[in-house]
């Protein structure tokens, strides 16, 4: 989604801000654009090409001390220079970098034009600085109030003024913002990311709060601009984390990180055979529990899936797994004795921060798994646990996925001991068995030529299938997914034997298919339905633990070491992912950043 950079301070403000956008980079965006303030006069660079596009231009400007950058992911008008930010009003006076979506610009619009105001892009946005300008009365912070006193929507906000150049003045409402404290100067920025070079001191930006920042100075005010103190926290985040290091992208680099992931997951949550969660609900409370909703988007939707599995086979209370987007406007069906989960690699997706907020308002009992500590989800939830995954930057999540999945399992299973729902010594025997898994990951991780012949043999398909049965239908899923965001892959996930319900008419001769087998129960039945797709002429490779696995009825097969049944997606996962990233590489294309996609997706 959009990012947005703001600084003000005794550096020049060109290259601090062209920096916090290549950090930035890493959430998607089509177009760029920095403002900043020379000697009273403004500077406005926009592209359509990639940040490093902004460099020469802006070494040919004069230094300046303030500005806003922008890197935007087109919503309303497409990709082009016009409609990227920043924005200015008519009189080249105001100028705005905007994240978020201006419900009501349409009517917005036609007031202001009544008023003889002009448009020159097809934004949302642009009325903004247009309403600041008609709002000035001598006073930034004031133009600023009353205009997002009109604005119908979600935004955060950075606004300079270029008759008063040493101010930068930002606000937000559900869409994120973080001020970063320095010594002599002072930034505004979608995420830590893009200031952790300059500052670790940061604070975040309540909905609906004004900020103020000079070189010397950061002042907070409320809703009503009373004065307000603002918390500042220290960020302990190494910078290397958000580095490739070493890696030619970081989607290799955190597919290589699942195996430290699940480790570091298994060892802040697990004491010998004892989970470790700071929750405020009650054992009396959990006993109590009749339904559990669990609401995420895309990836993090799959480990839903998964932990859905897990929970009724642990707890056998019923879970129902809903894509955010369609949650918050199906007046669903809520009990106070149900539990809702809420799962999200950001803590920044719109639709699902709309359900936790709609779950809050029943007064719904909720955890939130969270990758992103002081994002929005952390902070507006009750109750939180925190995926061990540290910083994800390649739009693709993968370690993210994995940390999700194992923290969903070590959930399920503590569950299962509060309820006594499942036989006590079998829950033991897999948190004794889980200590296993990073290095049955890092074993799949060093065989990863496998996967990258694969990649190459199957990259020239225009259409692939994913198939699997129980658990390893997610997993089925969740590569499937991966496929098809970067390396533009058409492909299909399905229960293997609902195939045969009409999705078996596009198999044909040579289409590849995936078989992913883990299930010692179902392999006599997976490996009719393999049968079914080879009469039809499908290039199969099977991913499975089955030691005795029929080579014979397939093209391919790829021995994955064996973890306890309700582990065994956080090890085959891991092919499917490197199978994604070596098709994408294989093809030339972004693997870190994919077309369209970002990383997160901050709008409805
Ligand atoms: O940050 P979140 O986990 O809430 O994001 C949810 C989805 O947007 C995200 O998982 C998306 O599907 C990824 N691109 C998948 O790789």
């Amino acid at each position: 989604m959009c990012g947005i950079i703001g600084y003000v301070g005794k550096n020049d403000a060109n290259s601090v801000l062209i920096d916090g956008l290549r950090k930035l980079e890493y959430r998607g965006y089509d177009s760029c654009g920095i403002a900043t303030i020379s000697n009273n006069q403004l500077q406005v660079m926009k592209t359509v090409n990639r940040i490093d596009s902004l460099v020469p231009c802006t070494q040919k400007l004069g230094t300046s001390n303030i500005g806003i950058g922008h890197t935007r992911w087109a919503t309303h008008g497409g990709a082009s220079e016009k409609n990227a930010h920043p924005h200015v009003d008519n009189s080249d006076r105001f100028v705005v970098v905007h994240n978020g979506i201006i419900e009501n610009y349409l009517e917005l619009r036609k007031e202001l034009a009544l008023q003889g105001y002009k448009f020159y892009s097809e934004t949302d946005t642009e009325v903004i600085p247009n309403l600041i300008a008609m709002n000035y009365d001598g006073n930034l912070l004031e133009a600023l109030k009353k205009t997002t006193n009109v604005l119908e929507g979600s935004y955060a906000l950075g606004v300079i003024d270029t008759k008063e150049p040493e101010v930068l003045v930002a606000t937000k409402k559900n869409s994120p913002l973080i001020v970063g404290l320095g010594e002599n100067e002072n930034f505004i920025a979608s995420d830590f990311s893009a200031v952790l070079k300059y500052t670790d001191a940061v604070s975040i930006l309540d909905n609906n709060d004004f900020v103020v920042l000079t070189k010397e100075d950061v002042k907070f005010y409320d809703r009503n601009l009373n004065l307000k103190q603002n918390a500042v926290k220290y960020i302990d985040t190494n910078d290397g984390d958000i580095e490739k290091n070493g890696y030619e992208h970081f989607m290799l680099k955190e597919i290589n990180e699942n195996t430290i992931t699940v480790k570091k997951t298994l060892d802040s949550y697990l004491d010998g055979e004892e989970i470790k969660f700071n929750l405020n609900i009650k054992p009396k409370e959990f006993k109590n529990i009749k339904h559990i909703h669990i609401v995420a988007c895309g990836t993090a939707m799959h480990a839903g899936l998964n932990a859905k599995y897990v929970i009724e086979k642990l707890t056998r209370i019923p879970v129902n797994v809903e894509v955010a987007s369609e949650f918050r406007y199906k007046n669903p069906i809520l009990d106070k004795d149900d539990l809702a989960i809420f799962i999200s690699q950001s803590g920044e997706t719109a639709d699902t921060l709309a359900c936790l907020e709609l779950v809050k308002q029943e007064g719904i009992k909720h955890i939130s798994f969270v990758n992103v500590k002081d994002s929005t989800m952390d902070n507006l939830s009750e109750n939180v646990l925190y995926t061990k995954a540290g910083p994800e930057i390649a739009v693709a999540s993968t370690k993210a996925y994995i940390a999700q999945i194992m923290l969903l399992d070590l959930f399920a299973i503590y569950l299962a001991k509060i309820n006594k729902s499942y036989d006590e010594e079998k829950l033991n025997d897999m948190l004794k068995s889980a200590i296993e898994i990073p290095n049955a990951i890092q074993e799949v991780l060093e065989n990863d030529e496998i996967y990258q012949n694969y990649a190459e043999r199957i990259s020239y398909t225009s259409d692939m299938f994913y198939l699997g049965r129980g658990l390893d239908y997610y997993v089925a899923l969740e590569g499937s997914l991966k496929l098809k965001e970067i390396s533009y892959i058409h492909s299909e996930a399905m229960p293997f034997g609902e195939l045969k319900h009409g999705s078996i008419a596009l198999i044909e001769e040579g289409t590849p298919a995936i078989a992913i087998a883990t299930d010692k129960k179902m392999i006599d039945k997976t490996v009719s339905n393999i049968k079914e797709i080879k009469a039809r002429g499908a290039d199969v490779m099977a991913i499975t633990t089955i030691k005795d696995f029929p080579e014979d009825v397939v093209d391919e097969i790829i021995y994955l070491p064996e973890v306890n049944e309700i582990f065994s997606p956080l090890v085959s996962t891991i092919p499917l992912q490197l199978i994604a990233y070596h098709v994408t590489v294989e093809k030339g294309l972004d693997v870190d950043k994919p077309r369209n996609l970002a990383k997160s997706v901050t709008v409805e």
